[in-house]
């Protein structure tokens, strides 16, 4: 019998990896993959990863994407459940892609590398799943090496991240003598992910728990694990949900300890897809109509063909494969007649998907970063972040007779979110604003070979961004005609003033009250 829509929501576990480069966020994506049988040997996403290491590599890999290994997003089965993990990018210079990916997420999974603990990144990360009320599941990786005392670990987090932490495994030694990983809840051991059952146990004083290390570590395994289970705040579901408490899972994915702990974790109580807020009211997962929102979008998956892969996330309904949707951004139909599905190696034709599933959907300029597709309904989806570009230039082009051609590549760059577009009031050339400055060097390699538009960037006397509003529309008139040569618009028309410095945005800020300066704006 086919699924039905609440069946198939249950089942759905959508999710991201946060990370501080080198945690082990790839080799616990392989290990998750891989358990998933959804590829056949370690090493592939490794494989992949590696020859990503400089800049130029990293280019002609995008120009690659359409044999690429890893894809924006990897669907795998474990148990009963279907789990979309996203793929987010782990350089920071294209922090805005990772944001935009966390928007389309029902929870995230936080790798900690058990010696180092809390980094930059992670906190950053972490700080933007906050914002969204993202629950967060912590994997603490690298238990096989030197790594800090437990206790020490969890009370990092509590501190540096002020959220309550639940241990659910206690690690059966570290480093050297790292043996398994100790179920504090079921009583039961796991010695490697090569077991796909855990052992019941008495207690941390059974043979079979502390058996497992040298006589010398015993003493302080079963003095540290009854601490564990007297001491340690015990999971609590809702919490988790609401985001104020983090189950934390120890291990090693490189050694295969501790993977499956989480996995099935995952499965038993990674929240399914939740309820999403649209403008006009919220849409639940298990509703009838067909509803989702762009994304990410990928361009030249195909070399061969310019088309563009849009990213969406179901949020309600069946999307189906032949259905007409309603890019409601337009109010014009669409037909989807080839979404698709993406796998660790391959993609297929999808037929049908529902809420918490990824899907790519090809188009030819069509789709925005940020759109909604519904079966009829008005509603837009709120959420897709727009950030404040830290970097603004000017385009400078060589020939003068391509700037008509350069305004539309540029468009084009915009809607798809490589750069920020924005036209001054002034009637300037462009500026476009960008995050990280790797993200410029991807706009310049991209305009030359799909467009023969060599460019360069010019410094602009501008270096703050900002979005700006009022409740008294006549307040921001005065504003902007005050300003004239410090306002653009960005790709949706909405004005922006532009500063030199914080020193001139603050200036402005206290003269005009009533204006809003925004560092970030959802899309829509
Ligand atoms: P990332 O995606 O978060 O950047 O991390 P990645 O998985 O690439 O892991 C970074 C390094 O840490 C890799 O070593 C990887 O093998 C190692 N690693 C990952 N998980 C574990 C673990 O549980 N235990 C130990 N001991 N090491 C782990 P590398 O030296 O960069 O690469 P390689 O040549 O050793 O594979």
């Amino acid at each position: 019998m086919a699924e039905t829509i609440p069946q198939a929501v249950a089942r759905r576990r959508t999710f991201a990896i946060i990370a501080h480069p080198d945690a082990g966020k790839t080799t616990l994506t392989e290990k998750l993959l891989l358990f998933g049988g959804a590829i056949q040997l370690a090493g592939e996403v490794k494989a992949k990863k590696d020859k990503i290491q400089t800049r130029s590599d990293w280019m002609k890999i995008e120009r690659e994407r359409g044999i690429s290994v890893v894809t924006s997003v990897m669907t795998f089965e474990y148990g009963d459940n279907v789990f979309n993990l996203l793929d987010t990018p782990g350089h920071e210079d294209f922090a805005d892609d990772t944001y935009r990916t966390l928007s389309a997420v029902d929870f995230a999974v936080m790798v900690i590398d058990a010696a180092k603990g809390i980094e930059p990144r992670t906190l950053k990360l972490f700080e933007v799943c906050r914002m969204r009320d993202i629950p967060i599941v912590t994997f603490v990786n690298k238990m096989d090496r030197d790594a800090r005392d437990t206790f020490e670990i969890l009370d990092e987090i509590e501190q540096k991240l002020a959220l309550d932490t639940a241990p659910m495994t206690w690690p059966i030694g570290q480093g050297k003598t790292f043996a398994g990983t100790y179920h504090l809840a079921e009583n039961a051991v796991r010695r490697s992910d090569a077991e796909v059952e855990r052992t019941k146990v008495n207690g941390p004083d059974s043979d079979k728990v502390v058996g497992l290390l040298p006589q010398n570590e015993q003493p302080h395994l079963i003095e540290s694990l009854d601490l564990a289970r007297e001491a340690c705040r015990p999971f609590d579901l809702k919490s988790f949900r609401e985001g104020h408490l983090t189950p934390v899972f120890f291990g090693s994915a490189l050694r295969n300890y501790g993977v499956r702990d989480l996995i099935e974790a995952l499965g038993a109580f990674g929240p399914s897809p939740r309820a999403q807020e649209a403008d006009s009211r919220m849409v639940q997962a298990t509703e009838p109509g067909m509803s989702a929102f762009v994304f990410k979008i990928q361009a030249n998956m195909d070399p061969n063909h310019r088309d563009r892969i849009a990213f969406v996330r179901v949020c309600s309904g069946k999307l189906e494969r032949g259905m007409k949707a309603k890019l409601v951004r337009t109010g014009k139909p669409m037909s989807l007649s080839a979404p698709q599905f993406f796998f660790a190696r391959s993609r297929i034709t999808a037929d049908e998907a529902f809420a918490g599933d990824v899907v790519g959907i090809p188009n030819h300029g069509t789709l925005r970063i940020g759109d909604t597709l519904t079966e009829g309904e008005n509603l837009l989806f709120r959420g897709v972040p727009n950030f404040a570009p830290e970097i603004l230039r000017r385009v400078r082009l060589g020939d003068a007779m391509k700037a008509k051609k350069l305004k539309e590549a540029l468009q084009q760059m915009a809607e798809e979110g490589v750069v920020q577009l924005f036209s001054p009031e002034d009637g300037s050339p462009a500026i476009v604003g960008v995050v990280g400055a790797l993200q410029l060097d991807v706009l310049r390699e991209r305009l030359n070979v799909e467009y023969t538009l060599p460019v360069d960037f010019e410094m602009s006397r501008f270096s703050i961004c900002r979005w700006i509003s009022a409740q008294d529309r006549i307040e921001l008139q005065r504003f902007i005609d005050a300003h004239r040569g410090d306002i653009a618009r960005d790709l949706d028309g909405d004005p922006v003033f532009l500063a030199p410095h914080a020193f001139g945005l603050n200036y402005e800020a206290e003269r005009w009250t009533a204006i809003r300066f925004d560092a970030v704006k959802d899309y829509q």
